[in-house]
């Protein structure tokens, strides 16, 4: 017995950094006519993923022509609406019964999605769908495995018609729950397409109420990515990149819808966006537009803003729990807001500043594409909002999307967020940043 055994001493094992990466799918054509490539894509039978609106447009006549002559092509038409189990069903018999070796998902990003699960339940057909979806924190270390061996191989080529969700890219597919009201997100790296068609051509078409609200899913996909705990060096490059091209091409996208060169920049940049939040995810954005999008049956873009700018000035503010992230050293998310905001030469001398005029620039696009301001506006009445709110609350705290955003939701911030939603914007950036101890 000695003196040091009276000595207390700690061990503290050295943090080291955890590996990252960076995973898209290897083969992305993009600009004008990029379906041409489709010809370099042998294939015996392939089941072309559609819905009706898209065909009448002639779409998939564009497709047909461009496949190789000896492939049999079958069209897969499924309702024009965000995709549910039932509908699932009826792609994977369809897939079945043919044996196709290709699936081709051409539509917007419940198209795609579909396709991603119609191609899951295909290749592996024990996949329960439910369990899949069981929530996680970490992409990187789940415990539930997606299958790995497939009864049998079908390559996956996504071609998207508008450009917001960037499904094209992602590993991930939104399902809806219409028993429970509710989305379910499947998230895995297998769910990713194989190729993604990124051809403006498929946009033309877009209205300007598809316009707007997909462009602004674009916009908070690259938001939500930049101030991402998983965001690195590799997704911000991506991010920053998006939201640029977003200002600068989505309101003449929007004003002129013919303007080649604003639809073809605006589909980059969500093929862009995604890429970005793949591999960063989203956050409480996405969250919440999702809990308020699947009770109200509201479209996913117009979800996304009427939460953008409270969002923002939420995770620009001092947070009140920091999330748990062995990626960040400390609170960025307001210096990550500067940052864009000096991207787009918005002026302004301080953090606080320039996270102010970025949530204004922002509110202001959004204006410009005739957002409704508020969810009152919209007509939906408060006393219906108000008895919504605990189910949407517990529908947006469970939803993994949020898991990487720099400030962890309470339940009762879910709520102050849903209410500023619900009253308006033009408040938002009054309640913004206050000066940053980090
Ligand atoms: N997988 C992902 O990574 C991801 C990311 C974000 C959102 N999502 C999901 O994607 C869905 C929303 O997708 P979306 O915003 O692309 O819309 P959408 O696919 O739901 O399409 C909306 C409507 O637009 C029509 N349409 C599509 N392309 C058109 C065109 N070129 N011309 C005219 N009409 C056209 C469709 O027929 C449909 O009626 C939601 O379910 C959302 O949750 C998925
Ligand atoms: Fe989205």
């Amino acid at each position: 017995m000695n003196v040091q055994h009276y000595l207390n001493i700690k061990r503290v094992a050295r943090r080291t950094q955890n590996h990252m990466w960076f995973r898209v799918p290897n083969q992305i054509f993009f600009n004008m006519n990029a379906v041409e490539n489709l010809t370099q894509f042998p294939s015996t039978t392939t089941i072309i993923v559609t819905n009706p609106a898209l065909e009448q447009i002639g779409h998939v006549d564009i497709v047909r022509r461009h496949m190789c002559p000896k492939t049999h092509v079958h069209v897969c038409i499924i309702p024009d609406a965000e995709p549910e189990v039932k509908v699932i069903d009826q792609g994977v018999e369809a897939l079945n019964f043919y044996q196709a070796d290709q699936i081709i998902a051409l539509g917007g990003g419940s198209m795609i999605d579909a396709a991603k699960i119609m191609k899951l339940k295909y290749e592996s057909p024990e996949a329960d769908l439910q369990e899949l979806a069981a929530p996680f924190l970490d992409l990187r270390k789940r415990v539930i495995e997606y299958p790995k061996g497939k009864a049998q191989r079908a390559r996956l080529v996504a071609i998207p018609t508008t450009s917001g969700t960037g499904s094209e890219v992602t590993p991930f597919a939104v399902l809806t729950d219409k028993e429970r009201g509710r989305k379910v997100t499947l998230a895995d790296y297998s769910l990713t397409p194989d190729v993604a068609i990124v051809d403006p051509q498929f946009v033309m078409s877009m209205p300007k109420g598809l316009t707007a609200d997909t462009g602004i899913d674009c916009l908070t996909h690259a938001l939500e990515a930049g101030v991402s705990n998983y965001a690195s060096a590799y997704t911000d490059a991506n991010a920053m990149q998006a939201i640029r091209l977003v200002f600068k091409y989505l309101p003449t996208a929007f004003a002129s819808p013919h303007d080649e060169e604003a639809r073809c920049m605006m589909h980059n940049a969500a093929c862009i966006a995604a890429m970005a939040f793949s591999n960063a995810s989203v956050g409480v954005n996405h969250a919440l537009a999702h809990a308020f999008g699947a009770r109200f049956h509201i479209a996913h873009g117009k979800a996304n803003a009427l939460m953008l700018p409270h969002v923002m000035a939420y995770n620009a503010a001092v947070p009140t729990k920091f999330m748990p992230s062995p990626y960040t050293k400390g609170y960025v998310a307001h210096k990550k807001y500067a940052t864009v905001a000096d991207l787009l030469g918005l002026g302004g001398q301080t953090v606080p500043e320039k996270v102010e005029k970025l949530i204004a620039a922002t509110e202001q696009l959004l204006d410009q594409l005739g957002f409704p301001r508020s969810i009152a506006e919209m007509g939906i009445p408060r006393d219906e909002f108000e008895g919504a709110i605990p189910e949407m609350v517990k529908a947006a705290f469970d939803d993994p999307s949020w898991r990487s955003n720099p400030r962890m939701p309470l339940m009762q911030e879910l709520v102050e967020l849903f209410w500023k939603a619900y009253e308006g914007r033009g408040t938002a950036r009054l309640a913004a940043v206050q000066p940053q101890a980090v």
